[in-house]
């Protein structure tokens, strides 16, 4: 459906729940996929994604008093959920409105005061639990809602990035790093972002691929990073960083080479850290070499490299699962497929794809029937467009 044609659904729906009346805003913050340079963000990589066209819808509507009411056509059975700006904590009743929440505390907590309540309504329509970054959606659009609403024009969406993941961080307790909510904030139609995680210097890229279509396709299992051991992968990471730095002055893993790394490696006593951080350094410095490919058209290489990732994670960082690896096995295998991996976090959700165009049909019904006789469930694809960044619509 078009966005005007949503956006007056949505405001119909906003009537009726919270009364007619004017002085009603729109806003939209997109969903990512990364294309390669995963578990990097945290170890001060590069990472290379797109915003999708899927996203997070926000109505809203200033209130007089302190109340802020949140509606998700999403979870419709669970009803207006009523709070206020005086009660800004985590709350297990508050479910999915931890999000919004949380953002609303790291505004206050960087001094940018939330004057007034407001009355507001969310639509998403990424499937959620996907690995295609719902929560960092929903974050970032709280974001430029608030910004927009109380007029914090300094504030830049790199900001609005920065405040989304701190809410992640310290409100709903899971240590991610800035690639999501960055993707859904700075995202550009059909370019990619190569962003140093280190620094936050970022250049788009324009993602030419000659014949071919990024594909995405859903394990439909789920997986919950706060729960996950993503935590645990982290702090690995974070230990082998403390081990090198007995004999590198580096400040993170992103500034090794492969060459140094495998110089020093024995610095990190446990195997299975060194395995873990043996990932974080060789996948920054695919990401890399991936980019130049891209720059020169090579989108070959750039497939191979994403093949190159995924066996790293698997093997190395170990964040695969049965589910994908029976996707990710059969896509790789298959003529026209240029690389295919794991997206995301991990434990299920995406594997992304590069299918030549000609092979897309063919890739969706063989791998959608095979996985379905494999796993017992379907999996769901998308032929992807790169979107723009959150936006007032
Ligand atoms: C999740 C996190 C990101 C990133 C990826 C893995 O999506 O939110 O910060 O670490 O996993 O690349």
């Amino acid at each position: 459906m078009e966005v005007r044609k949503m956006k007056e659904r949505f405001i119909q729906k906003f009537q009726e729940l919270y009364g007619k009346g004017g002085g009603i805003r729109a806003y939209f913050a997109p969903g990512r996929v990364n294309l390669i340079g995963e578990h990097t963000d945290y170890n001060g990589g590069h990472v290379f994604p797109c915003a999708l066209t899927l996203g997070t819808y926000g109505i809203v509507r200033d209130r007089e008093d302190r109340k802020l009411r949140f509606y998700s056509m999403n979870f419709e059975s669970l009803g207006i959920i009523e709070t206020s700006l005086d009660d800004l904590v985590p709350d297990e009743a508050a479910n999915w409105t931890n999000y919004p929440k949380g953002v609303m505390w790291a505004f206050e907590k960087r001094g940018y005061k939330l004057a007034h309540g407001m009355d507001i309504l969310i639509y998403g329509n990424i499937p959620s639990g996907s690995g295609l970054s719902s929560s960092a959606s929903l974050e970032v659009l709280t974001g430029l809602m608030l910004k927009d609403t109380f007029g914090f024009e300094n504030l830049t969406m790199v900001e609005v990035a920065l405040i989304g993941q701190d809410a992640e961080n310290n409100f709903n307790g899971c240590n991610c790093g800035i690639m999501d909510q960055f993707a859904s904030a700075m995202g550009k139609k059909d370019h990619a972002i190569f962003l140093d995680t280190n620094t936050l210097n970022y250049e788009y890229a324009p993602v030419i691929l000659k014949d071919a279509k990024i594909v995405i396709t859903n394990s439909k299992v789920k997986h919950s990073l706060v729960d996950s051991a993503y935590n645990d992968r982290r702090n690995e990471c974070e230990t082998a960083l403390k081990e090198l730095q007995a004999e590198l002055p580096i400040h993170s893993l992103g500034e090794l080479t492969q060459e140094e790394f495998e110089l020093h490696k024995e610095a990190i006593k446990d195997p299975v850290r060194q395995r873990r951080a043996k990932h974080a350094v060789y996948e920054n410095q695919r990401t890399i070499r991936a980019v130049e490919a891209l720059r020169e058209n090579d989108v070959e290489l750039f497939g191979r490299l994403m093949n190159e990732s995924h066996q790293s994670l698997k093997e190395d960082y170990q964040v695969s699962c049965r589910e994908i690896d029976i996707l990710v096995d059969m896509a790789q295998a298959m003529p026209g497929v240029l690389g295919s991996r794991i997206t995301g976090g991990g434990f299920g959700g995406c594997t992304v794809s590069i299918v030549r165009n000609d092979a897309v049909d063919g890739f969706i019904s063989q791998i959608g029937k095979t996985y379905q006789e494999k796993v017992g469930h379907e999996a769901e694809f998308y032929v992807v467009d790169i979107g723009d960044g959150a936006k007032i619509i």
